[in-house]
């Protein structure tokens, strides 16, 4: 008799649980269904002329990163001439929206205007660049950008450091100078430094945790780990990433899931959006988010999204490949995952 009663009660279980997928909608904000913010990488040309993408990243996001317009290229074109207009846009729009703010980011060896490429200086000279660069910015959003992506990149894989343009002008301490001007700056916001791979690379992990645990000993404030998450479904696998969450937690360092896609076609065949592949990255997600769930509230700075749309990613541009990474589909129709995720938040 007992086990008959086990069986309709699973029964009424999977019943409900597969009632709540194929009920799956996006008529309720993600971020309602989350006890941290759950966010979006936002391209403002979309935002400002795609009134379906625009309802879609007021709706389901509390969280904003600008893909691109922080960056120096666009802020930084030239050495006495910020461009605040596109940024002070995204920051209107953020406050409108009550939306929280992270400012990605200041220094990165990439998407550099030409002036700072070219810039020809003694090492104090560069130093003075770097500094007026970020504390001109981080001045100009204080109080709007709740934290700081300080520096992106800065490591390789076999864990020594990037030797990029500003290790080569201003040593490899330019990293601790960048954390005290930003935190000089703008004592209020959170400070983060983010990178790739982390999940899976153990090397690169325990390089980057060995450098900003040295910087707090020597009095730096470094609040925050960016684990950028460009993921696919033939790795790494959910005990990496499990492992990775909680290493970087027990090092006291808030964790930001910063530019998550699950990429569906990482060897670019031939492929089509199948409910197998579809699945695969569903599953993919929700071990990531069960995952990060699973780590102290007071380490989960949050989980955002690089882009709306399968549409909007830059993995279809960049790898000039078809794939489907993202929450929502082409038609900006939720996916598969979309309902994984709000399973499992
Ligand atoms: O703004 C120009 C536009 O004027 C021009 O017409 C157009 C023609 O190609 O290019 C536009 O610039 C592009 C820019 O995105 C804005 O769309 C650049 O070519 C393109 O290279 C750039 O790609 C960005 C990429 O970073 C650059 O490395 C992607 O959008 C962005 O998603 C991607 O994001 C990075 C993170 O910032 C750091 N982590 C890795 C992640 C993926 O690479």
């Amino acid at each position: 008799m007992k086990i008959v009663r086990v069986l309709i009660l699973l029964t009424f279980f999977l019943g409900c649980q597969k009632e709540k997928i194929s009920k799956c909608d996006d008529s309720i904000g993600l971020f309602t269904f989350s006890s941290y913010p759950i966010g979006t990488a936002i391209d403002i040309n979309e935002l400002e002329f795609n009134p379906i993408y625009k309802s879609i990243a007021i709706k389901q996001f509390n969280s904003i990163t600008p893909e691109n317009i922080f960056k120096a290229e666009y802020i930084h074109p030239e050495p006495l001439f910020f461009n605040w207009s596109q940024a002070d846009s995204l920051t209107s729009f953020c406050e409108q929206n009550n939306k929280r703010l992270y400012g990605h980011t200041l220094i990165w060896h990439k998407q550099l205007p030409q002036w700072i490429l070219n810039f020809e200086g003694s090492s104090s000279d560069w130093e003075q660049l770097m500094k007026t660069h970020i504390q001109t910015i981080v001045t100009h959003f204080k109080n709007k950008v709740t934290a700081w992506e300080v520096v992106n990149e800065a490591f390789n894989e076999d864990g020594t450091l990037r030797n990029n343009i500003w290790k080569q002008k201003i040593g490899s301490g330019y990293i601790e100078k960048a954390f005290v001007f930003a935190q000089e700056a703008d004592p209020n916001a959170l400070l983060f430094y983010n990178d790739y791979n982390l999940e899976m690379n153990l090397t690169k992990r325990h390089s980057v945790l060995s450098l900003f645990n040295n910087l707090r000993n020597r009095g730096v404030r470094v609040d925050g780990i960016g684990m950028q998450m460009h993921v696919n479904t033939s790795y790494p696998e959910p005990s990496q990433i499990a492992s990775a969450f909680q290493e970087i937690a027990a090092n006291n360092f808030k964790i930001h899931v910063s530019e998550l896609d699950i990429s569906i076609n990482p060897f670019d065949h031939n492929i089509e959006p199948s409910e197998k592949l579809l699945t695969e990255q569903a599953n993919l997600l929700g071990n990531i988010v069960f995952n990060y769930n699973e780590i102290p509230d007071q380490y989960q700075y949050g989980i955002t999204f690089w882009g709306i749309s399968d549409k909007n990613s830059w993995i279809r541009n960049y790898y000039n490949r078809e794939d489907y990474p993202l929450l929502y589909d082409d038609n900006y129709l939720p996916k598969t995952c979309y309902c994984k995720l709000i399973e499992t938040l």
